[in-house]
């Protein structure tokens, strides 16, 4: 018997289908299991389907699937013999869905309706919610151009149990030292990061390269260890300490295209400022011409109010240069 490469590309195919059928992780261990115990007997064929106690079904789906194969050559009429793609990646697999969400290990939340409010971003919240449930502290950065949701992603952090939300701009070393060690956070949320104030960068440093606090109590250094993740958002990564920034996993935020505008302004003005959806795409239409910040198409659509023929003039009014209504000053 060869030694096989490892394929990570199998094993997620198997956790995958594991996750899409839970019966079969059942079916699967039993199948590493017997061949385990089996692989070097003289005779060795594979094993039948009753033995790892499933239906021909399920093995009929586990062959369309790729993971497991009909060892044609061993088997006859009476008996149908069968064998795991790859036993070792399926072994991987199956450890892989044992340290998982739902395991133990990570914190513990009901990651449903997290970030239901924001559309699209779905890299973006696939990443996160993978560090948000990692077993170790991850700490995260989301660095973008302005409205891209990054506070409305952090917001959502900032809600779930044993999460604390910090705003950069407002932090003070004694505030944010001291709530450190009053709740020890699960998750710190630090919105605006880049315009935080030098006094509570070093404590901040400490926590996310050591997992300490220090605080100064009668004239002697307390030290106060925590398990927190920090999760931060920055318009400009530029004015992050470069020791901080390291410790971040650094997740982009890219500007929206313009069709991806219109999706998400119109989203925003139906679901959020309860706009009709006619409406909503006029506005988001029009001021994509001039702008790609949902905010502005926030705005125009208040001062509509509901006035379709209101949206061209406010927006014309707005940005007068392009609209050519305005003649450009002349020397
Ligand atoms: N993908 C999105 N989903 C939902 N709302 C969005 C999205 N992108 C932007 N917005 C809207 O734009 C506004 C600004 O978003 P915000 O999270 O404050 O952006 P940032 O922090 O990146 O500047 C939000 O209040 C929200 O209404
Ligand atoms: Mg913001």
């Amino acid at each position: 018997m060869t030694e096989q490469a490892v394929n990570f590309d199998l094993q997620d195919k198997i956790y995958r289908l594991i996750q899409e059928n839970p019966d079969w992780r059942q079916y699967l261990e039993e199948m590493v299991q017997y061949e385990d115990d089996h692989y070097r007997d003289e005779y060795y064929a594979g094993w039948e389907w009753k033995t790892v106690h499933t239906s021909p079904g399920s093995i009929n789906r586990m062959i369309s699937a790729g993971i497991v194969d009909f060892n044609e050559s061993r088997s006859s009429r009476r008996s149908s013999y069968y064998s795991l793609r790859s036993r070792e990646d399926t072994r991987s697999a199956l450890q892989l869905g044992e340290t998982d969400d739902t395991a133990e290990g990570g914190p513990q939340f009901d990651a449903d309706g997290l970030f239901e409010m924001v559309i699209g971003h779905d890299r973006v919240k696939q990443l996160l919610r993978f560090s948000l449930k990692a077993e170790r502290p991850v700490h995260v950065l989301l660095h973008g151009p302005v409205a891209t949701a990054k506070s409305l992603l952090l917001e959502d952090i900032g809600r779930l149990p044993g999460a604390q939300m910090y705003l950069g701009s407002t932090t003070t070393k004694s505030g944010l030292v001291q709530m450190m060690i009053n709740y020890k956070p699960t998750y710190l949320v630090i919105d605006e990061i880049d315009k935080m104030p030098t006094e509570d960068r070093q404590p901040l440093l400490s926590l996310m390269a050591s997992g300490k606090v220090y605080r100064l109590q009668s004239g002697r250094n307390d030290q106060v260890s925590m398990q927190t993740r920090v999760f931060a958002g920055a318009n400009d990564v530029g004015k992050v300490d470069p020791p901080i920034f390291s410790r971040f996993v650094k997740i982009a935020i890219p500007a929206y295209s313009h069709q991806e505008f219109v999706e998400t302004a119109k989203w925003v003005l139906t679901r959020q400022q309860g706009l009709g959806p006619d409406m909503a795409l006029l506005v988001a239409n029009m001021v994509s011409q001039h702008t790609l910040d949902i905010r502005q198409a926030v705005y125009v659509a208040r001062m509509a109010k509901g006035h379709p023929t209101r949206v061209k003039d406010i927006v014309d009014a707005l940005w007068p240069q392009a609209s050519g209504r305005v003649t450009p000053l002349r020397k």
